[in-house]
């Protein structure tokens, strides 16, 4: 059974089709989808999915864009959410220094009280980086030193030397359909260190469309192309 990992389907984007855009997720073979929460809003709807659609687990969390809007009560609403029976993780949640929506020591703050949730409540973390050097890792490893961490670094766009970080503090890897891009080369070199049994697949839809889709809206079907670009890295 593939499952998705990683994708949005409590976005407006699905609003026309969701029940079409599960049904043809079931046809290409995806039986499980991880719907994954990335504000306040997004969690509570992300676990209403899961209450509504067999195949659809959730997981409750907050963007490191939407940092700043995280507040204690808030974040006692999202720990009782997390309680929900088909919350299957925390996030996503990290740091995003690209755009820097939020300011930098709210990102790190929100970022500690999540991951001391999934911690209190033994659910790995689906952590979000981008653009922000070894700060994640620097975290991760200093948490690491009092208890463990479970994770899986999403969307992983970084280089052989952070991909060695990241398989170091046991973390796993997951790729969207990124890795089918036509000058995703590099990407495609470095992906061939990650072992088999620590590796995920998502498609972070509606981000991310495969190559020859490009622009387009992603969705959970099309994560078969990134399954194909897979088979033919690691000669399957
Ligand atoms: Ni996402």
């Amino acid at each position: 059974m593939l499952i998705d990992t990683h994708c949005h389907l409590d976005f407006k984007d699905f609003d026309l089709d969701r029940d079409a855009a599960l049904e043809r997720a079931k046809v290409a073979g995806i039986g499980r989808i991880i719907n994954i929460g990335s504000s306040i809003e997004g969690s509570r709807r992300s676990v209403a999915l899961a209450q509504k659609y067999d195949m659809v687990y959730a997981s409750v969390g907050i963007h490191p864009h939407e940092a700043k809007s995280l507040t204690a009560s808030f974040l006692a609403e999202l720990k009782s959410l997390a309680t929900s029976p088909k919350v299957v993780a925390i996030g996503e949640v990290g740091l995003d220094y690209y755009r820097n929506l939020s300011p930098k020591n709210e990102q790190i703050a929100t970022f500690e009280a999540f991951i001391a949730l999934a911690g209190e409540l033994s659910l790995p973390l689906v952590i979000h980086a981008r653009e922000c050097g070894n700060d994640v890792i620097d975290m991760l490893k200093k948490i690491r030193q009092a208890s463990t961490i479970h994770g899986v670094m999403h969307c992983f766009s970084g280089n052989a030397e952070f991909l060695k970080k990241c398989l170091d503090l046991g973390l796993y890897i997951s790729f969207t359909c990124n890795l089918t891009f036509k000058n995703a080369k590099a990407l495609r070199q470095t992906a061939k260190a990650v072992p088999i049994e620590r590796l995920l697949l998502e498609t972070d839809a509606p981000y991310l469309a495969p190559e020859g889709m490009r622009g387009k809206r992603n969705e959970p079907a099309y994560m078969v192309t990134l399954l194909d670009e897979w088979s033919k890295i690691l000669g399957l």
